[in-house]
């Protein structure tokens, strides 16, 4: 059994506080790639209302010439504390899309130094920065010159084994006024893979003033605590663990708030989300959407008997009545076996709830 010791939640009992902007638990949402979108933040913003959420990355040079905003970077009104996380290796693209996702409403600005992928390292930006720190430092000075906005950065512990350069590049970009910087405990080559390796992300808390937040392998209340015990971190991102599962960002807050599990969602909470996912993601994008949300379903749909035919058959599906019929049918059946609802309509998070509520339909995506 988890318990909170008094002196991680004295530790934690103040706001993590990222330059001028406070936010009220110390448990944040990664940004996801092809996951965080809005609607996606909408559930997680359901269990964690106070809780700071990321935008999927978006590329800087993709929104200079454009006029409307990509869909990645809209940011409703009604969901703050929110990051844009932007990726480039060119400071004033970087610059310019940065004031664009302020105007939009972004509380922060985050920069991505830790992308893995060939595509993005190629060019110079991502997880590549690690090894030219000096444009590194360039991209984070032009960025925090142009915003009245916090900026952060994240990154990875180094590009690989034989040139792990976390503390070093972590000073760095405090000395160019970055506000909060978050560390993913694994180098570029191990990619996804391995454990992360927090006694790094130890190391470069001890080496900073500036807030530090501990990512990599945070997937349940436990590894959390555990994490934040080791690091001694200001915070921890959940990243993976948060795939067809948007309620673990709310329940780590929960706990360290009130040193208490909340009730784990049943199999019936997981499909009646899923359900919700997938209406609010077809109005969000309409057709595109629904083939979106053929992943989403399957990472929804496990730990129940009947789970792998329905997954395969989620990964069909071409209209939303479709999907819904399928979930509406295994949740009767659950229902049927003694299995029910826990948190879905029950969940009391500790500070103001934000309702999950119809998205307007947007303006369509440019990139
Ligand atoms: C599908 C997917 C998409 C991701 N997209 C982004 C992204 O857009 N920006 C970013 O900084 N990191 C991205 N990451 C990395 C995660 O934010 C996180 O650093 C990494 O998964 C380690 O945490 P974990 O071990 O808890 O998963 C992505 C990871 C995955 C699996």
């Amino acid at each position: 059994m988890v318990s909170l010791s008094p002196a991680l939640q004295a530790r934690l009992a103040t706001p993590l506080q990222i330059g001028t902007v406070a936010v009220h638990s110390r448990v944040l949402q990664s940004p996801l790639s092809g996951v965080t979108d809005q609607v996606f933040r909408r559930l997680v913003r359901r269990y964690a209302p106070s809780s700071m959420l990321y935008t999927e990355m978006v590329h800087a040079a993709g929104v200079c010439h454009v006029e409307s905003l990509p869909q990645i970077m809209e940011v409703d009104p009604d969901e703050h504390p929110i990051s844009v996380q932007l990726f480039d290796c060119r400071p004033d693209f970087l610059a310019d899309a940065a004031r664009r996702a302020v105007a939009e409403g972004a509380d922060t600005i985050d920069l991505n130094m830790g992308c893995p992928v060939n595509k993005i390292t190629r060019k110079g930006g991502g997880s590549s920065l690690l090894k030219d720190p000096e444009m590194a430092v360039a991209i984070a000075k032009t960025v925090v010159n142009a915003v009245e906005v916090p900026v952060s950065v994240k990154t990875r512990i180094g590009w690989d084994d034989d040139t792990i350069n976390a503390v070093d590049f972590a000073r760095r970009m405090e000395d160019t006024g970055i506000q909060l910087l978050t560390l993913h405990g694994r180098t570029r080559a191990q990619g996804y893979t391995g454990p992360a390796r927090w006694d790094w992300i130890t190391r470069v808390k001890a080496a900073l003033a500036i807030p530090v937040i501990a990512n990599g392998d945070i997937t349940s209340v436990e590894s959390a605590v555990r994490c934040l015990e080791v690091t001694r971190a200001d915070g921890v991102m959940c990243s993976r663990g948060t795939l067809g599962y948007p309620f673990l960002v709310g329940e780590i807050d929960y706990f360290l708030k009130t040193g208490q599990c909340p009730p784990q969602p049943t199999a019936v909470d997981r499909l009646h989300c899923a359900q919700t996912h997938l209406r609010l993601i077809a109005a969000y994008k309409g057709d595109r959407g629904i083939c979106q949300a053929r992943k989403h379903m399957t990472w929804y749909v496990k730990g129940f008997s009947g789970a792998a035919e329905l997954r395969d058959r989620l990964c069909q599906i071409t209209t939303v009545a479709e999907g819904e019929e399928y979930l509406q049918t295994a949740i009767a059946q659950l229902e049927a076996a003694g299995i029910h609802a826990q948190v879905w309509d029950r969940w009391t998070p500790p500070s103001p709830l934000t309702q999950v509520g119809e998205i307007p339909a947007s303006t369509p995506e440019k990139v």
